[in-house]
């Protein structure tokens, strides 16, 4: 399904083959891949970040909503300043994560908070009947957005990644337990 969100300032779109050298600012990011799932390291140069984005760009059609990958842009100029999933936590595949990659120089401007708002309300229309943020402790940031976004802290858990990360839930309004 190709989705295009847009919100006050950004627009969720898929990834285009055009937006390698972009995409390197932040998945080249020491700052950015050291958050990510323990696999990612920083993107080396721009023939991986094109072979990434092929990678990312032919599974696009194959996800079956809410699942997805998408570029996040902002709606003004076309700048690209992120990246945005929806994905299921490994190991078992049951439960959805969100999760956010901002351009380091894009911090600090409430743009994951206004793009995970989005893509949330998406995802519960699809049917989605709750959904994940999940951090390592120390990552503040990801933390202070997962509360801005109204999650729910449900604990710490080992299950997911094989690391200690924090979990948060958020469930559409009118569903809390
Ligand atoms: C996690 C991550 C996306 C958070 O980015 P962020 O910019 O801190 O979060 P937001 O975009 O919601 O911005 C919030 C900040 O912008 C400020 N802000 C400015 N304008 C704002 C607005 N209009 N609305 C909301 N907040 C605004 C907030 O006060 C807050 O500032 P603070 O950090 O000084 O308290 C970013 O740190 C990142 O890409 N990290 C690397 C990857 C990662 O850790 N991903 C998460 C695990 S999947």
């Amino acid at each position: 399904m190709s989705l295009e969100l847009p919100t006050d300032r950004l627009l969720i779109r898929e990834w285009e083959p055009g937006d390698a050298e972009a995409a390197l600012r932040i998945y080249g990011a020491e700052d950015v891949a050291r958050w990510l799932t323990p696999e990612w390291h920083p993107v080396t140069g721009i023939q991986e970040m094109r072979s990434i984005l092929r990678a990312w760009i032919e599974a696009s059609p194959n996800l079956v909503p809410p699942a997805g990958c998408w570029a996040v842009v902002r709606g003004d100029d076309g700048a690209l300043v992120g990246g945005l999933s929806v994905k299921q936590l490994p190991p078992f595949d049951e439960d959805f994560e969100l999760t956010w990659a901002l351009r380091p120089d894009q911090w600090g401007k409430g743009y994951a908070t206004e793009v995970g708002r989005a893509i949330i309300e998406w995802a519960f229309e699809q049917g989605l009947e709750e959904i994940f943020a999940v951090a390592r402790p120390d990552n503040e940031p990801a933390i202070a957005v997962a509360r801005r976004l109204g999650m729910e802290w449900v604990g710490e858990t080992e299950k997911y990644y094989g690391m200690t990360l924090q979990v948060f839930r958020l469930r559409p309004a009118g569903q809390e337990p």
